[in-house]
């Protein structure tokens, strides 16, 4: 398809919703309607939920917090991991006494878990009361999708198997004034062999480079600072478009937008990571010294079998390149431990790479098999008493090696942007410095989206805590 019948499909399309969002906005006006959005997963599915929350606002809906006083519930969800889709299916289970209550309630499931035809079957056989369901490709069409309900009262299922446009231009309500994630890439061809992502995100699609500067210039304009990038392999952007680009190229013309102050991204796998990359960061105060390089595995042999195209060596080369290139930046990871077949020594590979890269912070999980995965028909599965034993193991190390990189910043003056005001104290706002990391500092809520120099007294184990330097 041309480049120029993509964006004349998505922009019909874009219209034709908000058309829709109007007819709908009537129809609702006066009522005081509500909706509770709940997001599961990643940061993919919290941005979703951003335009979700856009497009229900401009038809009128009032967002709540409290599910027993909405209209309209909406799960977005994940099935990454088993786990993550058992807390979907508890808290269904819930809502079906709320929906006897209230036959007007309407219950929307979407995201991830609803790719799989397995959920499908589930739902329709087990969840009836679920008005409707929908997946990672249509989101936009939400509009469509809750006035067909209204008009007809019929349940809605609309999964589609593939994308077909990347829909530009629709509402969007961010989270932040001062910060906003962008997605510059969607869906995944790398197929970790554990991986589930690329069967309910589909075949990776860049957007246009005009597109994302676009967006990012309005951000600014409209008082945002920092950016966060998303895609689910950055390091690959570019490679599809018609007249391809590096992700390097990208952030270089992003650096350029006057205004912007950090850029961050995420995330970035180690095979595709170029020197190009390194160059560029290295090179860009605005581009945030921390980086999310996940390595999964610390053995070859199992990082053979995940598909991953890198081997500890390479990964250990890769990380010691980054740091020479920038001594002060900190790394973050993934981590799986159990994968199928994993010996103890394959267990100590991944503790050694823990050891000499040394990572700010690093999500640990335990292998969790995902039906239509090639790893989840792999011989030996690690037994359960196993793959925890180890996890716990790997935990400790992480949490310990984390605690010291934050106690090495005691002392140091470090900016911070100040993005939330603390859960448990009022009087403490709670920022990232340009690494990452998080500094609790006693402060007052007018300094929210500001950028202040900190001087750091304390660490914790998952945070730093400061005081305004003078
Ligand atoms: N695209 C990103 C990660 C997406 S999923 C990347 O490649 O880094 C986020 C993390 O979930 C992965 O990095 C991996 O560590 C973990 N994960 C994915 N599938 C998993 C599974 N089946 N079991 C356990 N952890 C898994
Ligand atoms: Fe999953 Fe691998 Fe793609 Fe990341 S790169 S989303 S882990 S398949
Ligand atoms: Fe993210 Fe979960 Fe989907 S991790 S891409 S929300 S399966």
């Amino acid at each position: 398809m041309s480049e120029r019948k993509v964006v004349e499909v998505s922009t019909q399309e874009a219209k034709r919703q908000n058309e829709i969002i109007n007819i709908l906005a009537q129809r609702i006006k006066g009522k005081n309607l509500k909706f509770c959005l709940s997001t599961f997963g990643c940061q993919m599915n919290a941005r979703d939920s951003e335009k979700i929350k856009g497009m229900l606002e401009q038809i009128g809906y009032i967002q709540t917090e409290n599910e027993d006083e909405a209209d309209f519930i909406l799960y977005n969800t994940c099935c990454v991991r088993e786990n993550a889709e058992l807390k979907i299916y508890g808290r269904l289970g819930a809502l079906k006494g709320k929906k006897r209550k209230n036959p007007n309630l309407i219950i929307a499931l979407c995201g991830c878990m609803m790719q799989q035809d397995v959920v499908i079957d589930t739902l329709k056989k087990n969840y009836k009361f679920v008005d409707i369901i929908f997946g990672t490709y249509n989101i936009y069409k939400l509009p469509e999708l809750l006035q067909t309900r209204l008009e007809t009262n019929e349940n809605i299922i609309d999964i589609w198997d593939s994308y077909q446009d990347i829909v530009e231009d629709l509402p969007d309500a961010r989270k932040f004034d001062f910060k906003a994630c962008v997605n510059i890439m969607y869906g995944c061809n790398n197929f970790c062999t554990y991986c589930i992502v690329p069967y309910v995100r589909g075949r990776e699609r860049s957007r246009q480079a005009s597109d994302i500067i676009h967006e990012i210039e309005n951000l600014v304009a409209d008082g945002v600072t920092e950016i966060m990038l998303l895609g689910q392999n950055v390091n690959s952007y570019g490679k599809n478009l018609e007249e391809p680009m590096t992700f390097a190229a990208l952030l270089k013309q992003i650096a350029e937008i006057e205004g912007l102050k950090r850029i961050r991204f995420m995330t970035s796998h180690p095979k595709d990571l170029s020197d190009e990359l390194i160059e560029v960061m290295a090179s860009s105060d605005k581009i945030c010294k921390s980086l999310h390089l996940p390595f999964q595995s610390g053995s070859s042999a199992v990082l053979k079998k995940m598909n991953r195209h890198y081997t500890k060596e390479s990964y250990l080369e890769l990380a010691r390149k980054i740091k020479t290139a920038m001594p002060n930046i900190a790394l973050t990871t993934d981590i799986i431990v159990g994968f199928p077949g994993e010996t103890e020594e394959d267990f100590e590979d991944t503790m050694d790479v823990v050891r000499e890269v040394g990572y700010a912070s690093a999500f640990t999980f335990v292998y969790s098999k995902r039906t239509g995965t090639p790893a989840a028909v792999m011989e030996d599965q690690i037994p359960e008493e196993v793959s925890k034993a180890r996890f716990n193991r790997l935990l400790e190390l992480v949490n310990t090696q984390g605690a010291e990189i934050l106690h090495g910043y005691v002392g140091q003056t470090v900016e911070v942007l100040l993005e939330e005001v603390s859960k448990g104290n009022h009087e403490v706002l709670s920022g990232r410095t340009d690494t990452g990391l998080l500094v609790n500092l006693p402060a007052s809520k007018e300094l929210l989206g500001q950028y202040v120099m900190v001087n750091i007294v304390e660490s914790k184990s998952h945070y730093l805590i400061g005081e305004l330097a003078k």
